[in-house]
């Protein structure tokens, strides 16, 4: 049985990774609204993981005899500068979540919860890879001014992104 401070805590997490889900969403509609078809990709695979994490914290939640609460998904960006700029906030974004995962963690130590200490520790080493993705993404675009003919390269590799569900079905 889950205690109540961590359900909210958890539940808080479900929202907060359907906020990451729409706002890359969002990013994939303005990447595609500027002929950017790779990097639009790219960020709808972004979404699908996403929503891959939401559904595994309610999973979860259900799995330790807890109660989900759907609560407002808060408004996202809809209006970039450039890809540079998609990217930049997508970085200061996986940040945020980072620093989400972090106190979700610092909950369960203090409220000695070892089974969601276990459950999240895919979501830290988790957070590590989505950072260090994303900067490596815009390492590249800083390289190339985020123009010309190497970003159209760029979207091009950005095209091969194709999502793999990281919980598949147990048998
Ligand atoms: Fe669900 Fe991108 O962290």
């Amino acid at each position: 049985m889950l205690r109540k401070t961590i359900e909210v805590a958890l539940n808080k997490q479900i929202n907060a990774e359907f906020h990451s889900a729409y706002l890359y969403l969002s990013m994939s509609s303005y990447l595609q609204s500027i002929g950017m078809a790779g990097c639009a990709n790219w960020m709808k695979v972004q979404y699908q993981e996403e929503l891959a994490h939401a559904t595994r914290f309610f999973d979860y939640v259900v799995e330790r005899g807890g109660r989900v609460q759907l609560s407002p998904i808060n408004e996202v960006i809809v209006d970039f500068k450039n890809v540079l700029d998609v990217f930049e906030e997508t970085l200061r974004h996986e940040v945020t979540v980072t620093g989400l995962i972090n106190n979700l963690m610092d909950i369960c130590i203090n409220e000695s919860d070892h089974a969601s200490k276990s459950f999240l520790q895919w979501f830290v080493d988790e957070q590590v890879e989505e950072e260090a993705n994303v900067e490596q993404i815009l390492n590249n675009l800083k390289l190339i001014n985020g123009e010309g003919q190497g970003l159209l390269m760029m979207d091009r590799e950005m095209q091969s992104r194709v999502f793999v569900n990281p919980f598949p079905a147990k048998a």
